[in-house]
C-alpha cells in the first residue's frame, strides 16, 4: 500500500496558496512536513534546523490527487506498465494514490494476485497503490470472486471493468455480498449485445466514418439497472467513466432518490467529442467511446453540481502494436496519468468552466471519501500527501518523454497552460 518513503528529514512548503476543500481552506500558508506526516499548518512557519524548503510562492498547494481508475497491468502486461512505469507516470501527473483495475493477467480475482500487486507496490512503486478486486471469477461473469478474501487482503473496491457483469443476478449478490465490506461495486456500464462489434459512438459521424456505432443507451441501460439494483440491495454502486447526457441524469435521479449511487468521469470523456475519431487515430478509441458536444456539456455540468463525485483518467496503456492500423481493430483504451491535470486546467479550469477549487476536490478529497482511502485533506497529523500545481507553467504534451510504458494517448503536440509542479508522497518528493 505504501510508496516507497524514505521520510526523516524535516519538509517546509512555504508561501503556496492551500486548496484544501475538505477543511475549507484557500489561504496562503506553509505546511510542514515531519517523519512523513503534516504535522503544522500556519501562515507563517518557522523551518525546523535541517529542513527542506520548497519556496511554493505563486503555486497552489494541494492535498495529493488520488486517481481510482488506473490500468498498471502487472501481472501479465508488463510491456504495455508496470507498478514501476504506472506508479512513476502518476507522480509526474501530480496523483499520490491510484487504485488499479483487475484486469491483470491472472485477473486480481483471489488473494494471492492482490498480495502480489501490493508487494509490487511496497518495492517499486512510488506512489501509493490501493488494488480493485474483480467481481467475477476471472471476469467472466459467471461466478463470483473470492470477494471476502480479496476484501480482507486489501482491495478497496470490485469491478470487472473492462467489461460489464451482464448478468443482473450475479450482479444483485456481488452488492449484497460486499455490503458489509463497506466497499463499493464499481461498474463498466454496458451493455454488450449493444455494443457487440462497434468501436466508436453511433451517429452522425460513426456514419460518415463507416464505422460500427455504439448508441448512448448501451450505457444508460446499464447505468439505470445498476442503479436500481443499488436501491434493491442498499449497495453502494459507483459508475465509472460516465460518457452520455443520459447517464448524468440517471445518476442524479438515484442520488435525488437516496440510493447510493457514485460517478466518475474521465478528462477525455470531458473535453473531447466523436469529432476527434475523423482522422481515423486509434488514440481517440475507448470504451466507452467519445461521445457528443451535449454529452460532454452535460458531464461538465454534472461534475460542477456534485452529481459526478470524481474524476478519474481510466488509465489503459497499451503497447504501439495494438494502436495502430485499422482503427475497428485497435485496442480500446487511452494513457491519462500525465495528461489529466494540464488538460483540466488548461480546458476547463483556465476558461472558466469549472472552479479550480472545485477540480481540487473533484481529485483529491472526493475520491478518498467515495473508497475510505487514507488522504485527500491536508490536516496535522494525515499522511503528507501533497499535489503543488504551477497554473501558468507551459508546456507541449511529448508523449515520447512520458514515465508510463505506453504513449497511447490523443493529447500529444496539445499546448497546455498549467500543470502538476511537485508530487510529495509520505514526506518524500516523488516528482518535480
Ligand atoms: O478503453 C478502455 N480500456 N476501457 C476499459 O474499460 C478498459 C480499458 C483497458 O483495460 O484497456
Ligand atoms: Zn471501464
Amino acid at each position: 500500500m505504501s510508496a516507497r518513503v524514505t521520510g526523516g528529514t524535516a519538509l517546509l512548503v512555504k508561501n503556496g496558496r492551500v486548496i484544501d476543500p475538505a477543511n475549507g481552506v484557500d489561504a496562503v500558508q506553509d505546511v510542514l512536513v515531519e517523519s512523513n506526516t503534516i504535522t503544522q499548518m500556519d501562515p507563517k512557519l518557522p523551518a525546523p534546523e535541517g529542513a527542506e524548503i520548497v519556496d511554493a510562492t505563486g503555486k497552489i498547494v494541494c492535498p495529493g490527487f488520488i486517481d481510482i481508475h488506473v490500468h498498471l497491468r502487472e501481472p501479465g502486461y508488463e510491456y504495455k506498465e508496470t507498478v514501476a512505469t504506472g506508479t512513476r507516470a502518476a507522480a509526474a501527473g501530480g496523483f499520490t494514490a491510484v487504485c488499479c483495475m483487475a484486469n491483470t493477467d491472472p485477473v486480481n480475482d483471489n488473494r494471492s494476485v492482490t498480495d502480489y500487486i501490493l508487494a509490487r507496490a511496497r518495492s517499486e512503486g512510488v506512489v501509493r497503490v490501493h488494488p480493485i478486486g474483480a467481481v467475477t471469477r476471472g471476469l467472466r461473469g459467471e461466478e463470483l470472486a473470492e470477494l471476502a478474501e480479496l476484501a480482507e487482503a486489501g482491495c478497496v473496491a470490485f469491478s470487472d471493468d473492462g467489461k460489464p457483469v451482464m448478468n443482473a443476478s450475479l450482479y444483485r449478490h456481488a452488492m449484497e455480498y460486499v455490503l458489509p465490506f463497506g466497499v463499493p461495486v464499481i461498474s463498466h456500464a454496458e451493455d454488450a449485445h449493444l455494443t457487440r462489434g462497434t468501436s466508436m459512438n453511433e451517429g452522425v459521424v460513426s456514419t460518415e466514418l463507416g464505422l460500427d456505432g455504439a448508441p448512448a443507451a448501451a450505457e444508460d441501460v446499464m447505468v439505470a439497472r445498476d442503479i436500481l439494483l443499488a436501491e434493491l440491495t442498499g449497495a453502494h454502486i459507483h459508475i465509472a467513466h460516465l460518457s452520455t447526457a443520459g447517464a448524468v441524469r440517471l445518476v442524479r435521479d438515484g442520488k435525488s432518490r437516496g440510493v447510493h449511487v457514485t460517478a466518475e468521469v474521465t478528462p477525455h470523456h470531458l473535453v473531447l467529442t466523436e469529432d476527434a475519431v475523423r482522422e481515423y487515430d486509434p488514440n481517440t478509441k475507448m470504451s466507452p467511446p467519445l461521445r457528443t458536444k451535449r454529452d460532454t456539456e452535460a458531464l461538465v455540468e454534472g461534475l460542477v453540481d456534485g452529481t459526478i463525485d470524481c474524476i478519474a483518467t481510466d488509465h489503459a496503456p497499451h503497447a504501439l502494436s495494438e494502436k495502430e492500423g485499422e482503427f475497428d481493430h485497435a485496442a480500446f483504451g487511452i494513457v491519462g496519468l500525465e495528461t489529466a491535470v494540464a488538460v483540466l486546467l488548461d480546458r476547463l479550469v483556465r476558461p472558466g468552466w469549472i472552479p479550480l477549487s472545485t477540480l481540487v476536490a473533484r481529485m483529491s478529497s472526493d475520491p478518498a471519501r467515495l473508497l475510505n482511502l487514507p488522504g485527500g485533506r491536508l490536516t496535522a497529523g494525515a499522511p503528507a500527501d501533497i499535489t503543488i500545481l504551477d497554473l501558468d507553467a507551459e508546456h507541449v504534451v511529448e508523449p515520447a518523454r512520458f514515465r508510463s510504458r505506453s504513449r497511447n494517448t490523443p493529447f500529444g503536440g496539445w499546448r497546455l497552460r498549467g500543470a502538476p509542479w511537485m508530487t510529495i508522497v509520505g514526506g518524500s518528493v516523488v516528482s518535480r
